[in-house]
């Protein structure tokens, strides 16, 4: 633990994506929801872990977004879904690729945070899901009609991340991935330096967007490595203009060790919502062009 601050902040996002006029309050909806399960842990003294944890099974649980139901359908119409949480104390991780039949991913994740492994996937992270009492489900009860009805390729991922009151960092992601993707695939949000990472003497940081593209170029990585000199915001813009060497648009939350927030985007639209000990009314955006919304 780094300091104990009593300060603490949240921000969280729906996924780097085109937002569709007709699903914007849903969206919006979405993240307030998420935003007032995870602040009503971290106003009570919890643990960034257990609110970002709380955050993103909101999110899995709406059929809105890209993650637990709702998610992306692979080349074989299958919900396959990766997620992760580390926390930035102790620089555990917890991460699932490819699994399916879980309600909520994240909470897999969670379940694996202290074991020695920090990533299973495909029928080893299902046994995994099995054996310690994650909520299953029938792959199929995942899929919603309008992915089966959608052309829309999706790619995104929702993330939280977290400073509580101790002083820990926690980062989180949950995704299913990339329409039409190959069976197995594994884009950049279970891998650690990709499309997450926490440490609580830095920061921590959550992306969404092409994850092949955010994991060329290290996207995590690369922001922890200069939030310190270059501020939460710019560190993700500079990260995410590389994506224009390998194809593919991308958003990303970050909060630093004092906890200051900061986000930025190259996808069409980016729903954020953060709130903090200094300023807990919610403030949720659909994109960085959008003029702040004060929700309470
Ligand atoms: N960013 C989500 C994925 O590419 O799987």
């Amino acid at each position: 633990m780094i300091g104990q601050t009593g300060r603490w902040a949240l921000i969280l996002h729906g996924g780097a994506k085109e937002i569709a006029p007709e699903e914007q309050e849903d969206n919006r909806a979405g993240c307030r929801q998420a935003l007032a399960a995870g602040t009503q842990v971290l106003e009570r003294g919890g643990s960034a872990i257990d609110a970002v944890e709380a955050s993103i099974r909101v999110l899995e649980a709406l059929p809105v977004f890209n993650a637990g139901l709702g998610s992306a359908l692979n080349s074989l119409g299958e919900v396959e879904m990766c997620a992760a949480l580390m926390d930035g104390n102790t620089l555990d991780i917890g991460a699932v690729g490819a699994l399916m039949g879980v309600r909520h991913p994240v909470s897999v994740a969670r379940k694996m945070l202290r074991e020695t492994p920090i990533l299973l996937v495909g029928g080893g992270a299902f046994m995994f899901a099995r054996d310690n009492h994650a909520e299953l489900c029938d792959p199929s009860a995942l899929i919603v009609e309008k992915r089966k009805e959608s052309l829309e390729a999706l790619h995104d991922t929702v993330g939280a991340v977290a400073l509580d009151s101790s002083g820990n960092i926690a980062a989180g992601t949950s995704t299913g991935g990339l329409t039409g993707a190959l069976k197995g695939r594994m884009g950049d949000s279970a891998m650690p330096g990709c499309g997450y990472y926490a440490d609580n003497s830095i920061g921590g940081v959550a992306l969404s967007g092409h994850g092949e593209g955010i994991a060329r170029i290290a996207a995590a990585a690369q922001i922890m490595a200069a939030i310190e000199r270059d501020g939460a915001e710019d560190a993700i813009a500079k990260a995410l203009s590389q994506m224009s060497r390998v194809g593919g648009d991308a958003g990303g939350i970050a909060i630093d060790k004092a906890g200051r927030t900061g986000w930025w985007h190259n996808s069409p639209s980016f729903a954020v919502a953060m709130a903090s000990s200094d300023s807990p009314e919610a403030n949720i955006w659909l994109n960085k062009q959008e003029d702040t919304k004060q929700d309470g």
